[in-house]
């Protein structure tokens, strides 16, 4: 049989958003040759579409230690404190970095870097870069660094099918047209899985790949029953379906409205809590949506969010923007350490697609940007550690995983949405998506309420559950 084709590197990155490209700029500064591979043309990952910023403690009244009690006040007696500390420390220099690689953030009238304020946040400490175009910035000026950099092998519009393994320990990737990357450490940057649910804020193609590519090698999953489902997402308007409305514009004084003009949460509430808010007081009512009143503030402060909502003919100035619930991010993913390591040796996981344990069962707004590049930079310097392959491995059998159907994200919504019980969940475990099947699993066995899992048969928060992570091995 023909040999496929094989392409050397030191390091295999898998997909192109803020961690990998971080990831990935980390290790060619060391010197490594890295082969970054991304399914879509670099700058169109999650990364891109986030509206959010970065979490750092930079502000006089701020410190790390603040920002870490947030942290784990927010992620409701899950969040694992190490991985916390680590991202609460290290985030304020993160921002410096990425200012030296040229991204720009947004400064007040004295020149001083604006902070913004998001729920369960106690401080404001949000950078942004171009207000809510933070992730288009910066994916843009990393894609641009990695698309001229030497060392750094860009290989556009490839999907990774496997990941190679050899003697106990991952040593490249299968490409969807038979090419082997070889390389002494596999990096998994390939974003979460929040668009496996019918209604979602994210870019279609967040289907948890490389999650199962991961569990597929053999490599251990956490936490998959923790999914955020973020408050505001705009419904029922033609153009803007799903669109994001930043939690920034809260910070900013925009309010939650129901049918009677009423407000009914405290808007800068962490993030499960004014979810939930949100669909009780929809399913009570029986409305779609609930209102969004962003009248009083700046709309300079938000241009692609006014331009959006423009576009659709809404004018959040004058109008109500109508919003509902939406799957947003997975705290769950690639169980990993304090430096993007799997549990397979040789193979990370940095960005959504890991799970590090820091967002416990509620992730604090904008602390995902930060902890792709904290964990990235982490990532890339442990990998390079790895001790060089000594053979070429055989390609694994199997083919990729089925397609998600239109079926199974309507099933997840429907029976592992914001609130689950082991009726509707236990229908999932017959799924034909295996991903769909391990979240099931994962939800079935936490049996209580904790941050964005919400069981109705089980409606209380365990004690005896603190700091229990649910894992798929
Ligand atoms: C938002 O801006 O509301 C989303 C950002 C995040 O998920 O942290």
């Amino acid at each position: 049989m023909e040999r496929p084709v094989t392409i050397e590197a030191d390091l295999a990155v898998v997909g192109a958003g803020g961690a990998g490209l971080y990831t990935a700029l980390t290790a060619a500064a060391a010197g490594a040759r890295v082969a970054l591979i991304s399914a879509t043309p670099l700058a169109e990952s999650s990364s891109y579409w986030a509206q959010g910023g970065l979490a750092a403690a930079l502000a006089i009244d701020d410190s790390p230690g603040r920002h870490l009690e947030d942290t784990i006040v927010t992620g409701r007696g899950t969040v694992r404190r190490s991985a916390a500390e680590v991202l609460t420390e290290e985030a304020p220099a993160i921002v410096r970095d990425l200012e030296r690689l040229g991204v720009h953030f947004d400064v007040d009238r004295h020149g001083r870097m604006s902070l913004g304020l998001e729920g369960g946040h106690s401080v404001r400490r949000i950078v942004h870069a171009g207000g809510s175009a933070t992730g288009r910035r910066v994916s843009r000026q990393l894609s641009a660094l990695a698309a001229e950099h030497a060392r750094i092998d860009v290989m556009e519009g490839c999907r990774a099918t496997a990941v190679l393994t050899h003697d106990g320990r991952a040593a490249g990737v299968r490409l969807h047209d038979g090419r082997l990357v070889l390389a002494r450490a596999v990096v998994l940057a390939t974003g979460g899985a929040a668009a496996m649910w019918a209604r979602s804020t994210n870019p279609v193609g967040s289907t948890g790949s490389g999650m199962l590519l991961a569990e597929r090698a053999g490599a251990a999953l956490a936490d998959l029953e923790m999914v955020q489902f973020h408050p505001t997402a705009v419904a029922g308007v033609d153009g803007a379906d799903s669109f994001l409305v930043t939690e920034a514009v809260r910070g900013e004084g925009a309010l939650l409205l129901d049918a009677d003009g009423e407000r009914f949460v405290d808007e800068l509430s962490p993030r499960d809590e004014v979810a939930r808010a949100v669909a009780r007081k929809m399913l009570e009512t029986g409305a779609p949506s609930v209102g969004l009143d962003m009248r009083a503030v700046d709309p300079a402060l938000f241009p692609n969010v006014v331009s959006v909502l423009r576009r659709a003919g809404l004018d959040p100035a004058r109008d109500l923007i109508p919003v509902a619930p939406a799957a947003h991010y997975m705290m769950g993913g690639i169980a990993t350490d304090l430096d993007g390591r799997a549990t397979l040796p040789a193979l990370y996981a940095v960005g959504e697609c890991a799970c590090t344990g820091l967002h416990g069962a509620n992730r604090l707004a904008s602390n995902s940007l930060s902890e792709c590049f904290v964990f990235g930079r982490r990532a890339a310097l442990a990998a390079l550690d790895e001790p060089a392959l000594t053979a070429v491995p055989e390609p694994p059998p199997g083919s990729p995983p089925p397609r998600l159907t239109a079926a199974s994200r309507e099933a997840l919504w429907r029976d592992a949405g914001i609130e689950r019980d082991a009726e509707g969940l236990s229908g999932l475990l017959h799924d034909d998506h295996p991903l769909v099947r391990l979240l099931a699993a994962s939800a079935l066995a936490r049996e209580e309420s904790r941050g964005a899992h919400q069981r109705r048969d089980f409606p209380m928060l365990d004690p005896a559950l603190d700091g229990n992570h649910t894992v798929v091995a």
